[in-house]
């Protein structure tokens, strides 16, 4: 079947089956194109916990499954390939996370989404990148902080809000390994030219860029400068396929990683976000496989922080 026929193919069913499909910014354009719903991780939650559908196929990386599976309970939650992973993710083991916490008594724990459930239930609050800063603020000055995993993040947060949070020493492979001397040359060969990142890229990307923000923040940008030519785009690229929907005569540039002698991929896409392909979510839906299950002793811990999330954001 051709991509066409495949996404036909696939609404009919979700449509027969109710099944809502949910995309994140980072899927390939084609499964964006088959979801009923596209939304960084934050709207994919709000939209997971708010849809009426008997079966929810969420397109995007296994954490994201799991945060609708804790916050639907009584649906199927399915998932193309529930290989797909993530490095942030892998990053911080529960076991680890529980350790640092009996080092730091009396602190608080602020997790981003980009955890295990096992971490999300030894944890305070979560957030994403789109209300971390809000949520922090939330919290009383002097309150102590451990932030995990993504040190970029909250060094981020930290310079953005005066604290001094506890940081975990964790990153995305792909926010990462953004080049310098490559944005560098960017900003010179096209002068005046926003560039837009997100605050997972290191800080010395993040000093060189006009506008920090999560995924949903750098495409409300765009949307709202619909008479800028170019961008310059420092987050995983998936998210162009939306941004030129709202400015389609813009050229957007995505910013190239480093790469070390013989190591390094010459892309910035997230290989695990694009595990997901539009065969593996057909057949995700027809045979309503793979289910993505969260035990509910730990799911029943790791609500508590999710809600306090969508509370804290409103
Ligand atoms: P968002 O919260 O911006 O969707 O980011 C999720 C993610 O995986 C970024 O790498
Ligand atoms: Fe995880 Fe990075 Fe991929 Fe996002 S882009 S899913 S943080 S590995």
């Amino acid at each position: 079947m051709s991509d066409k026929e495949l996404i036909q193919a696939i609404r009919e069913m979700a449509k027969q089956k109710d099944a809502v499909i949910m995309a994140h910014y980072y899927q390939r354009p084609e499964i964006q194109e088959a979801a009923d719903f596209i939304g960084d991780s934050l709207a994919l939650a709000q939209q997971a916990r708010k849809t009426d559908a008997k079966i929810i196929v969420m397109c995007g990386v296994h954490f994201m499954a799991e945060t609708a599976a804790i916050l639907c309970p009584d649906k199927k939650v399915l998932i193309p390939d529930p290989t797909a992973g993530c490095s942030l993710a892998d990053s911080c083991k529960a076991e680890d996370l529980r350790l640092w916490k009996e080092q730091h008594p009396g602190y608080k724990v602020v997790s981003y989404v980009n955890t295990t459930a096992a971490v999300k239930a030894l944890t305070d609050v979560v957030v994403t990148s789109s209300n971390a800063l809000r949520i922090v603020n939330q919290f009383p000055k002097d309150t102590k902080i451990l932030f995990g995993p993504d040190r970029n993040l909250g060094a981020y947060i930290n310079a953005q809000t005066g604290r001094d949070m506890e940081l975990w020493n964790g990153g995305c492979h792909v926010h990462s390994r953004f080049s310098v001397e490559a944005l560098i040359a960017l900003k010179k060969e096209y002068p005046g030219v926003p560039v837009l990142a997100h605050p997972e890229c290191k800080q010395m990307v993040l000093q060189l860029s006009d506008v920090i923000g999560s995924t949903q923040a750098l495409l409300n940008y765009v949307k709202a400068h619909t008479d800028t030519q170019k961008f310059i785009i420092a987050t995983e690229p998936g998210v162009i396929h939306e941004m030129q929907k709202a400015c389609p005569k813009a050229a957007f540039i995505p910013v190239p990683p480093e790469v070390t002698e013989g190591v390094g991929c010459s892309c910035n896409e997230c290989e695990y976000m694009r595990q997901n392909t539009l065969q593996k979510l057909y057949n995700c839906l027809l045979n309503e496989t793979d289910v993505v299950t969260v035990a509910p002793e730990v799911a029943e811990k790791a609500l508590i922080p999710i809600e306090r999330m969508l509370e804290m954001s409103k």
